[in-house]
């Protein structure tokens, strides 16, 4: 392919935007990121309701079930600003394995304690990213997605909360 031509192509995908090529390429940039670890974070949500065990089965089972969906519903929203920023979003999960922050967990088996420790700091890491991106989004008076942060991190410091509560050893 051409340089021209590529050029071309990726002018296609170009989102027109006022606020500018530097804000285009640190929001998307950060945005991406916060996708992967949307993502990776997500699938080890259901991955521990899909293997909790033990007398809070169902408690365990349900409360990761919800917040699963919680979690899955930011992807969207984040993957749709960085096109309406003018950038280009992740495509695959090999980009999302290079990218996340996120650590899997793939152990045979984890205790209950374990899972809801493990995904309380999770969360709690999540929401240290997305303040650091808040403050990366008024620098560029990205107000829109300054405004969805500000809402997940309420969220993401609920499921913290939920997740710290039903880990209570007494
Ligand atoms: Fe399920």
């Amino acid at each position: 392919m051409s340089k021209n031509v590529k050029a071309r192509k990726s002018a296609n995908l170009a989102t027109p935007t006022d606020l500018g090529a530097n804000a285009t390429k640190d929001l998307s940039g950060g945005l991406n990121i916060l996708l992967a670890d949307v993502y990776a974070l997500y699938f080890k949500t259901k991955n521990f309701h899909w293997h909790v065990s033990g007398p809070h089965f169902r408690d365990y089972h349900l409360l990761l079930d919800e917040q699963g969906d919680q979690i899955y519903a930011m992807g969207d929203p984040i993957a749709e600003r960085v096109r309406k920023l003018g950038g280009n979003t992740i495509r695959s999960v090999g980009q999302i394995k290079k990218l996340q922050r996120v650590l899997d967990n793939d152990a045979d088996y984890v205790t209950p304690p374990d899972m809801l420790a493990e995904l309380r700091e999770d969360n709690q890491l999540l929401c240290k990213h997305m303040r650091i991106l808040h403050e990366l989004c008024d620098e560029h008076n990205d107000v829109a997605t300054a405004s969805l942060l500000e809402n997940w991190i309420d969220e993401t410091e609920q499921r913290a909360w939920f997740l710290f509560e039903a880990g209570r050893k007494g």
